[in-house]
């Protein structure tokens, strides 16, 4: 057994839930901060936090250093599209010039673009596109990564891109969580035979990829230029026979219906919500499907906010993710939206910290492992380069993260 000192940070912020494992509505502002202790650990287990002026650290086989900084539970980036290729600043420079995100998709653009970037790029080419992008992740503090396919958008490229990211997850220390998002949008070739598309993935893909064990959780974007409310039923019903885990990209320009097909299928998450309506909030207030908030977009694409303070204040479980992607929000830097979320959403910097640690680990069903620094969850730290973990939200677009630290290993140091 392995016998690891975190030793004398300035402080902790524990995210403690006292065994709930989430945060809804004020709980969201209770991050539980600590100062003058020191983190004990096991193997790649939290097995104590106790008073640094008890610790011996003659006792431990390894001791992390962590003076003078602020730790935290390892970031859990719970939204993006980190597998994709091709570059869309062309379609960019249209949007400055005053051509909106959806007529671009209506011209045939948009996420078809990348899938015709995707689908002439080999595995191999796709891994060493995206090795980087992981570690960039890394080097934030992030330790557990949700990564979507949905750029393939036919059997043979899905399975590429759900290959990608299982390569990937066994060649780096953080745990990459792969979803199937062969519901993002339809097909240049299935464009006037919807059903024959949402036959293919009920039918083909998903049996293949849950049997494969290619991913975890099945995704779709319910929007007026992608998939309409029932036929993201019909793709739930089949997911969810096949044992995948569902979320939604729903209520993001348009409301038609697809969160009350998320909350019926009992989705983890509802994504986006940005122009959720009001008299629909109570129903995330009062359900464990978590909102996840991806105030990215709106920056990016000038786009109305989600609406946060709302939300939080009838109770629903909320999380912030970048959504990174190459065309509304080609944004990584997971600080910089928590950053963004107090500006503009104006959550508060105690609230950012709930909604990219335990409410984010909810959102990946991985609220009893890891998201919050309590003794039994996994050994995952992001250590801050500040004694105030106001900088982090502070700090717009700096990434102060000073050290990595996944299953008790050192990962990555600044
Ligand atoms: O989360 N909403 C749909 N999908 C992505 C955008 C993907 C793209 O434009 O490539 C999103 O915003
Ligand atoms: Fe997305």
């Amino acid at each position: 057994m392995m016998k690891t000192l975190l030793f004398n940070p300035a402080s902790i912020v524990t995210v403690n839930t006292s065994g709930k494992n989430y945060k809804r509505g004020n709980e969201l502002n209770d991050i539980g901060c600590l100062f003058e202790y020191s983190v004990i650990i096991e193997d790649d287990l939290i097995k104590d936090i106790l008073p640094t002026s008890s610790v011996d650290k003659n006792k431990f086989e390894k001791v992390i250093d962590v003076s003078d900084k602020t730790i935290l539970p390892g970031l859990v980036e719970c939204h993006t599209h980190t597998a994709f290729a091709g570059s869309r600043a062309d379609e960019f420079r249209q949007k400055l010039s005053g051509v909106g995100y959806e007529e671009i998709a209506k011209r045939g653009g948009g996420i078809n673009t990348t899938v015709q970037a995707v689908r002439s790029s080999s595995l191999e080419e796709l891994v060493n596109l995206i090795k980087p992008r992981v570690e960039h992740f890394i080097s934030q503090g992030i330790t557990t990564l949700e990564v979507k396919s949905g750029y393939g958008l036919n059997f043979e490229n899905e399975r590429k891109l759900l290959q990608v990211i299982k390569f990937l997850n066994e060649i780096y220390q953080i745990d990459i969580v792969p979803t199937f998002l062969g519901a993002h949008t339809f097909p240049i070739e299935f464009k006037v035979d919807r059903q024959g598309y949402v036959d293919e993935i009920i039918n083909k893909m998903i049996p293949h990829f849950a049997e494969q064990q290619l991913a975890e959780f099945c995704d779709g974007f319910c929007e007026a230029t992608a998939f309409s409310s029932n036929e993201i039923d019909e793709i739930f019903y089949a997911a969810d026979k096949y044992g995948l885990k569902l979320k939604l990209h729903t209520e993001q320009f348009n409301s038609i219906g697809g969160l009350d097909v998320a909350l019926k299928h009992k989705a983890v998450s509802a994504d986006h919500l940005e122009v959720i309506k009001d008299e629909d909030i109570p129903k995330l207030g009062s359900s464990d499907t978590v909102s996840v908030l991806l105030p990215g977009v709106s920056f990016f694409l000038n786009h109305t906010y989600a609406p946060a303070r709302k939300l939080i204040e009838q109770n629903a479980i909320v999380a912030l993710a970048t959504d990174y992607n190459p065309g509304s929000s080609h944004i990584s830097s997971l600080s910089l939206i928590m950053s963004i979320a107090a500006l503009k959403m104006k959550m508060t910097i105690e609230e950012t910290i709930s909604a990219v640690t335990i409410n984010s680990a909810k959102a990946l069903c991985r609220e009893k492992i890891i998201g919050s620094i309590e003794i039994g969850k996994k050994a995952d730290f992001a250590v801050f380069n500040t004694s105030d973990y106001s900088d982090i939200v502070y700090s717009v677009g700096r990434n102060l993260n000073f050290m990595t630290i996944k299953d008790g290993i050192v990962i990555y140091q600044n």
